[in-house]
């Protein structure tokens, strides 16, 4: 078994950004800017959040946070939005998900120029991924494919079963696997909540990406020898003995499943750390203006 160390990939490529960007400095050109609009107080999308600013920091590329709070209502922050788009000093934002729940995520997300739409969730972006044109992918699945690149993981004709459909990661990664170019090139077969005799399917998978947000929901029983994992799931859960106050834990039971696996991510420090990386990537094109 081999553990896919995100933590380790994401630093290589963190520095690869950073040399990037000095070289953009070097040449007269601009240093990209990033904004995480952050509405509310949700403890995981703060951290998430900074994160994605530290990380900004790291590799001497511009950021800010715009935060709101989550009595906001939907004409401002669609204002609000409206002025990213508008701000030539901006090249790429996100709004962090999840909105309270008076503000339609959907208005919100189509709002976002697609030009400026580096988490890739714009539907006219997801369009163009689905026929292959050039487009922000979404930072998880992004960050899967720059794992498995890395890894060198084999992937053609391969079956990929992704449990999960959620628009953020299992349909966009379910449609990049299937891809007629690497990594890609797999038969694959998305499930979810409905899925009939899911253990039967599981057990097939020579690449299993689960994205459920279910803790330890996958078994050792329904993973072959052998199988490629990628765990997406993140569930916290209160733990005094922790300095933090909780544990993470992943969609995997990783300490029976992980032995079964050829290949298996760790949470944390797995997909994870990747996201962020994707994040940082898709805003360097936006601001060379590849997506144009
Ligand atoms: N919430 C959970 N993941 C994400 C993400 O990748 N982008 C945004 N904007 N919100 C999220």
């Amino acid at each position: 078994m081999q553990l896919i160390d995100g933590k380790k990939t994401a630093a290589e490529i963190k520095d690869e950004v950073a040399a990037e960007i000095a070289l953009l400095k070097d040449k007269g050109g601009k240093v990209p800017h990033l904004v995480a609009v952050l509405v509310g107080s949700n403890g995981a999308s703060i951290t998430y959040v900074n994160a994605k600013i530290e990380a900004c920091k790291k590799v001497g590329m511009h950021s800010s946070i715009v935060r709101l709070n989550d009595t906001v209502s939907e004409k401002e922050l669609l204002e609000e939005v409206a002025k990213l788009n508008n701000d030539k000093d901006v090249d790429g934002f996100i709004v962090q998900l999840p909105l309270p729940k008076h503000i339609s995520e959907k208005k919100v997300t189509e709002a976002i120029s697609p030009q400026k739409d580096v988490d890739g969730f714009h539907p006219s972006n997801i369009g163009k991924m689905m026929l292959n044109l050039p487009t922000f992918l979404p930072a998880t699945p992004y960050g899967i494919l720059q794992l498995i690149e890395r890894y060198n993981i084999e992937t053609n004709g391969k079956h990929c079963v992704v449990v999960g459909r959620s628009a953020i990661v299992g349909s966009p990664v379910a449609n990049l696997m299937s891809r007629n170019s690497y990594p890609g090139n797999c038969t694959v077969t998305l499930t979810h909540s409905r899925t009939v005799n899911l253990p039967e399917i599981t057990r097939t998978a020579d690449i299993l990406i689960v994205a459920l947000g279910k803790p330890e929901f996958i078994t050792a029983d329904m993973v072959k020898e052998g199988v490629v994992i990628f765990d997406v799931g993140i569930t916290r859960k209160a733990d005094s003995t922790k300095k933090s106050g909780y544990k993470l834990f992943g969609d995997v039971k990783f300490d029976e499943v992980a032995p079964k696996a050829s290949f298996i991510t760790p949470v944390p420090g797995g997909v994870g750390p990747m996201t962020i990386v994707s994040l940082l990537k898709n805003t360097i094109l936006a601001a060379k203006g590849k997506m144009e």
